[in-house]
C-alpha cells in the first residue's frame, strides 16, 4: 500500500520503490541526511527514558523511517533492548542488518509503509522520527500519522520528531518536503501532546551543505 500522490496530487508515486532505489547500490554515508552518529537523538532518548523512570533495557523504542542510520547500533551499545526499526525500504534495513551482524537479532525490524502498517508495536515508550514526517505534504497523510502516534503512544510516553526548520530545504531526496517552525509543529500535535523541548539545529550534509532542522520533543499528556 505504498502508492500515494505527490504534493501536487497529479503524479502518483510509489514511495516504496522510490526509497528502495535510493539505498540500493549506494554508499549510505553519501546521502544528504547521513550523520555518523545521531547524537541529538541519543541525548533526547536518554532524557525521555529517564523521565519515564525506565532503564535503557526496559524502554520500548520505535524508530520510524529509521533507514540505515546508526541510531540502532548506538542504542544497542548503550544497553537498549526493546528497539523496533521500521522503514519502507528493505534495502535500507538490509544495510543496518549487515552492519550489525548477529546483533541485528536483538532488534525488531518492520519493512512497511508506516502510514499503512498494521503491525506497529504496542505500549511504546518512545516514538523517534528523524526526517520522515516532513515528507508528508498531504494533510490527510499528516492526520493519519498523528492518529498512528496517538494510538501507539500511551499517556506519559514521548515523541521525538526531527523535521526541516523554517529555513530548511524544500526538497530532499528528490521529494517535496515541509518546513516547520516550533509553533507549526506544535499545532500538528496539539491534542494530547505538550512540546517539552525544541531546538533548531544545523545539519551539514556529506556534500557540505547546511540544512536547518527543528528538533521537537513532545510528551503525551492525555
Ligand atoms: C531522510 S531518510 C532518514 C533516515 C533516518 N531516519 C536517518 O536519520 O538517517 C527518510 C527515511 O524514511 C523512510 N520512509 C519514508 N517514507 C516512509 C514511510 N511512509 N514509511 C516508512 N518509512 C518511510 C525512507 O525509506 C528513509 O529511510
Amino acid at each position: 500500500m505504498a502508492q500515494r500522490f505527490a504534493a501536487d496530487k497529479k503524479a502518483p508515486m510509489d514511495i516504496r520503490q522510490h526509497w528502495q532505489t535510493v539505498y540500493e547500490g549506494r554508499d549510505v554515508s553519501t546521502v544528504s541526511w547521513f550523520q555518523p552518529h545521531l547524537t541529538s537523538s541519543l541525548t533526547e532518548i536518554a532524557w525521555a527514558v529517564a523521565a519515564q523512570g525506565l532503564k535503557p533495557e526496559g524502554a520500548r523504542i520505535l524508530d520510524v523511517g529509521g533507514g540505515a542510520s546508526t541510531l540502532v547500533d548506538d542504542l544497542l551499545e548503550l544497553g537498549y533492548r526493546g528497539i523496533t526499526v521500521l522503514d519502507v525500504a528493505q534495502s535500507a534495513l538490509a544495510v543496518s542488518q549487515r552492519r550489525l551482524g548477529d546483533r541485528a537479532n536483538s532488534v525488531q525490524w518492520i519493512c512497511d509503509d508506516l502510514l499503512f502498517c498494521d503491525r506497529l508495536p504496542e505500549k511504546v515508550h518512545l516514538w523517534h522520527d528523524r526526517a520522515v514526517f516532513h515528507f508528508l505534504c498531504d494533510p490527510e497523510m499528516r492526520a493519519r500519522y498523528v492518529d498512528l502516534v496517538r494510538k501507539t503512544l500511551a499517556v506519559g510516553s514521548h515523541l521525538i520528531v526531527f523535521s526541516f526548520g523554517p529555513d530548511g530545504p524544500q526538497r530532499c531526496s528528490g521529494l517535496p518536503a515541509m518546513r516547520y517552525s516550533r509553533e507549526a509543529l506544535a499545532s500538528v500535535f496539539d491534542e494530547g501532546f505538550v512540546m517539552v523541548r525544541d531546538q533548531l539545529e544545523t545539519h551539514r550534509t556529506p556534500a557540505g551543505v547546511d540544512q536547518q532542522f527543528l528538533l521537537a520533543h513532545f510528551l503525551r499528556t492525555e
